[in-house]
């Protein structure tokens, strides 16, 4: 039988923000009573308005910033992806900046392959090992953030408008593949955007409005709410 610990294990969230307040210091409130969970194996997406806090909240989950009072939680390691891949990638070569992650952790040169490898399949980009940084497009830039991500063990995945940078084909290519690694790695998404079509590949979503989850649920609900409230 399992303890009670390991069974609160089992059903507690992947993300857990629990009455999250946050002002700037020049006293504007941005997140007020904000709160959120993700569960763990799912694909979440994050709506909102410009302005309506969403980058801030991502910022406090990636302890950039402190609530001023409010708790965050997570079930597991945490990697970012933010919007422009140029802020994130450092390294000349593709394979050179999955393994460049890895430098923290001691590893032989055989895991440190293995790992690169691994992370590169999962996002379909093995091929593009030695592809130097520059020749990529952006949505191979943001799959190798990605695979930066997988190749430390990150089973939380945090992504700010990783499309906005886009054409409509790489971002459905990237969309495609987050819901993917959702599906075959277990991993857990919250995925920022503005775009509702993005919706379609989430199993849910939140509506942040003036800071505050306003709207949660299955995707198909949200959309029909969103597209009610723009009528
Ligand atoms: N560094 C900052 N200092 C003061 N205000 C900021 C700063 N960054 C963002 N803001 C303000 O915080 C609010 C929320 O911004 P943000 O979280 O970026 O929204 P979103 O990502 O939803 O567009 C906006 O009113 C924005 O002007
Ligand atoms: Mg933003």
């Amino acid at each position: 039988m399992k303890s009670k610990d390991e069974a609160n294990k089992v059903t507690r969230p992947a993300i857990l923000v629990e009455d999250i307040y946050f002002n700037w210091p020049n006293g504007s409130q941005v997140l007020r009573s904000c709160s959120l969970e993700v569960p763990k194996g799912q694909f979440w997406m994050l709506l909102g308005n410009n302005g309506s806090g969403k980058s801030t909240l991502l910022r406090l989950l990636a302890r950039i910033l402190s609530p001023r009072s409010g708790t965050i939680h997570f079930q597991g390691q945490v990697g970012f992806v933010f919007q422009n891949p140029d802020h994130q990638l450092v390294m000349p070569t593709v394979g050179a900046d999955v393994a460049f992650g890895l430098v923290a952790e001691r590893l032989s040169q055989v895991q440190i392959r293995n790992r690169v490898e691994d992370s590169l399949s999962a996002v379909n980009l093995l091929e593009l090992q030695r592809r130097p940084i520059y020749a990529l497009s952006g949505g191979q830039k943001q799959r190798v953030a990605i695979a930066g991500a997988i190749a430390r063990n990150c089973d939380i995945l945090l992504l700010d408008e990783p499309t906005a940078l886009l054409d409509p084909d790489s971002q459905l290519d990237l969309v495609t593949q987050v819901q993917s690694l959702v599906k075959n790695r277990g991993i857990t998404a919250l995925w920022v955007t503005h775009r509702l079509s993005e919706l379609d590949y989430s199993d849910g979503a939140f509506l942040l409005d003036k800071g505050q989850v306003v709207a949660q649920g299955r995707p198909e609900l949200l959309k029909q709410r969103l597209i009610k409230d723009s009528s």
